[in-house]
């Protein structure tokens, strides 16, 4: 389809968690027009359901070195020193600005210092929360709150709201994301749209600017069951592929230890048992009541989360059952009241009361640790484009993230992008950038339909879950090319694709990410972080201590 409607500005962001919102109104802060586009509403991504909370040095006697050493423990060799130096460098100055743009954070009522916990791979306590286990809420709602604080006024480019500086943010909700726009010199100058039901701005439209920030989060909707939101559905990196970015690492899917075990056909988004609860002392028992990380790993039940998840998989396998137990009925109901009353809250919806029994858990997707490539200025492969937060590749995360790691990377690096846009492309000015092209939609191939999606997430968890094999990808890629050779004989018989929609581009984007994840799990032929290989059960730091970097039509490690 070809655009109806066209709008400017001088960055689009698109996606509104953490990396998202905050690159805007750090560009709007520097004075430019930005757009934010999310293909729901603004506060319907994975940030708002983060639980335990945001790791940086902030406690007495903690330092950024302390904090680089856990990251690069956790990651199994494939850090990139340089960007995690960064990120525990700037983090606790960019945590100080999110309190300073209206986060709350859990605070010591006398001292007013505020609250740490421990999560998995960390040393010490070190990471901040907010309404006990609903920091992403509330961070969400402060950033929220700031964008709309900085709405362009009805007819007007000043912002709504005086003293806010000069720059505003637009914001188009239910905006489902095509592909980039490039100039003649391949630069990214915009990305096409689909919007529905938005007054004005409906249908297939584009916004023209010559930075594009791609904040679209994970990819968890790749698997059966994960604690994403629906919207997780690899948006950000197909778009990046047919873009012709490099994208690497996507074999490291993190499994979430500790999630709520609802049974063998549980599907969708799943609810999370935060880390933080075996932070506060939670112990894991097996099914005969014994703790079976004792003696794994110098850590126990805090290890780094692959290490953990291994564990709990292994005693599974060994006792033949699907889920291990999270036992915390030592807090008492005071506790989880006041500490955890979000997963509190999750559990007795659930019938499970983890003030007087355990809780049942097991693995499931969590993160990308894998994602579009980036420099430590947020930049892409190509010119303009721009990749933040669970959507990037910055090399913070390696071979698997640390926990609490997430929300502040999307910080870190979101105040770096809005850095380097403000250095390097010309002051805001009132018209659109000259020599901006009209937009075109890419075709993108045959779209998927619907119904697909849920062959795509069979299909992953069988064969590219937690424990991979040879056999195991192989059989993965083989029914993924079907689905994709299925959709284009239709196409060519039809001469028709399916109906764009959302549903029908996030299947199509989600068979994408799935044949290029699958295709570097089967070629890493050993075991690092939480790429788990039963066939090649060793790390090989020998052949392996590399990524594996894919550009449509080119693989390299
Ligand atoms: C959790 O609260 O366990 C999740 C933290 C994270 O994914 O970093």
């Amino acid at each position: 389809p070809e655009p109806g409607w066209a709008i400017d500005a001088d960055v689009v962001v698109v996606g509104s968690g953490v990396a998202g919102l905050t690159t805007a109104l750090r560009c709007a802060a520097a004075g430019r027009r930005t757009v934010v586009v999310t293909k729901a509403r603004l506060d319907d991504g994975s940030t708002r359901w983060a639980q335990g909370g945001i790791a940086a040095a902030l406690g007495e006697g903690d330092t950024p070195a302390q904090h680089l050493e856990d990251t690069l423990v956790a990651g199994a060799g494939l850090c990139d020193e340089t960007a995690v130096r960064t990120l525990v460098t700037e983090g606790p100055g960019a945590v100080r600005r999110l309190i300073g743009t209206g986060a709350l954070f859990d605070t010591d009522d006398r001292t007013g210092e505020i609250l740490l916990t421990r999560e998995g791979g960390h040393h010490r306590r070190r990471i901040a929360h907010a309404g006990g286990d609903a920091t992403g809420a509330e961070i969400s709602r402060a950033l929220v709150e700031a964008v709309r604080a900085r709405a362009p006024r009805e007819g007007s480019a000043a912002p709504a709201v005086a003293g806010t500086g000069t720059g505003t943010v637009e914001t188009i909700e239910n905006a489902l994301v095509l592909d980039l726009v490039r100039d003649g010199n391949g630069r990214a100058a915009g990305v096409t749209l689909h919007v529905m039901g938005e007054g004005r701005r409906d249908g297939v439209g584009a916004v023209r600017a010559p930075a594009v920030v791609l904040a679209t989060g994970g990819m968890g909707q790749v698997f059966s069951a994960t604690t994403n939101p629906a919207v997780s559905t690899g948006d950000g990196v197909a778009l990046a592929l047919r873009a012709g970015a490099e994208v690497s690492d996507l074999e490291f899917v993190q499994f979430h230890p500790t999630v709520l075990y609802l049974g063998p056909d549980a599907e969708g988004q799943q609810p999370l048992v935060s880390e933080a609860v075996r932070g506060e002392g939670a112990h894991l028992v097996d099914a005969d009541g014994v703790r079976f990380m004792l003696g794994q790993h110098e850590l126990a039940e805090l290890a780094p989360r692959d290490i953990v998840a291994k564990g709990i998989m292994r005693r599974m396998r060994e006792q033949g059952t699907e889920h291990m137990y999270l036992d915390a009925r030592h807090f008492g109901a005071a506790m989880w009241e006041s500490r955890f009353p979000t997963i509190l809250a999750a559990c007795r919806a659930h019938g499970i009361d983890p003030v007087t029994e355990p809780i049942p858990v097991a693995p499931a997707a969590h993160y990308a640790s894998g994602g579009v490539r980036t420099d430590l200025r947020g930049r892409t492969t190509v010119p303009g484009l721009y990749a933040c937060g669970e959507v990037a590749c910055t090399g913070v995360h390696g071979a698997n993230r640390l926990a609490s790691n997430s929300l502040l990377e999307g910080l870190v690096f979101a105040e770096r992008i809005a850095e380097d846009i403000d250095a390097n492309l010309p002051p805001a000015t009132a018209p659109a950038p000259a020599g901006t092209p009209p937009a075109s939609v890419a075709p993108g191939g045959a779209l998927l339909a619907p119904e697909a999606r849920y062959a795509i997430q069979r299909v992953m968890t069988a064969g590219a879950g937690v424990l991979r094999s040879d056999a195991s990808l192989t059989g993965a890629a083989r029914a993924l090319e079907e689905l994709h050779d299925g959709a284009a004989a239709e196409l060519s018989r039809e001469g028709k694709t399916a109906e764009p929609c959302v549903e029908t581009w996030e299947a199509t984007n989600l068979l994408l990410v799935s044949r290029v994840l699958v295709a570097v799990a089967r070629s890493r032929e050993e075991t690092r972080g939480c790429h788990w290989r039963e066939d090649h059960p060793d790390r090989d730091d020998s052949g392996w201590r590399r990524h594996l970097v894919v550009r449509l039509g080119r693989t390299t490690g």
